[in-house]
């Protein structure tokens, strides 16, 4: 399986990677974001939506959990739903919000704090892991299905465009 590291030196870098991303996602799709508090995985989820053409707010959604947004992938128009789990108590909480139904072939999931819905979430096609340094960050992608390594395949990221 494909997985590919780089430096982020500040956040243009950040948007930048984010923008590479969004040119490489499938519906379907499942991506998990980890990293500790302010490492960066709303800012990185923020660039992908906006270069996948969303042109409002992306707001971390700490007390739903979930947003659902609607992106474009060439011709098509994709659901893309946003989770930030880390503020949630129970199994219930996830199952009586529906949010299982969310992961389908048709709808992109990225998930902030995948750690704290251990066993409820299907496996990531892709994970992403950002580190913080002194200056900057550091992140990996790991693709873990056929479907994250076409992804990964086409990924063309060049941080100092
Ligand atoms: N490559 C980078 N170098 C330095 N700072 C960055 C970089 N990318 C993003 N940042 C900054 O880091 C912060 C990241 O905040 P963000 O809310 O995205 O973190 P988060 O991982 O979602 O945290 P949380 O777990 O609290 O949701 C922002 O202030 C952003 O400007
Ligand atoms: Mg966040």
């Amino acid at each position: 399986m494909q997985h590919y590291k780089t430096s982020l030196h500040d956040e243009a870098a950040t948007q930048a990677l984010g923008k590479s991303l969004a040119l490489c996602l499938q519906p379907g799709l499942v991506i998990y974001l980890n990293g500790d508090l302010g490492a960066g995985k709303t800012a990185l989820t923020r660039a992908i939506l906006q270069a996948a053409g969303h042109q409002g707010n992306v707001k971390s959604p700490t007390y739903t959990l979930a947003e659902p947004y609607q992106i474009q992938l060439k011709d098509r128009i994709i659901k893309f739903m946003h989770f930030d789990l880390y503020r949630m108590i129970s199994a219930d909480e996830f199952i009586e919000a529906g949010f299982r139904d969310e992961f389908n072939a048709e709808t992109i999931c990225i998930i902030e704090w995948p750690e704290k819905a251990e066993g409820l979430l299907p496996r990531a096609d892709l994970e992403v892991f950002i580190d913080i340094l002194a200056v900057g960050r550091e992140v990996k992608l790991q693709a873990n299905s056929e479907k994250g390594n076409a992804c990964l395949t086409q990924l063309h990221f060049a941080p100092n465009l």
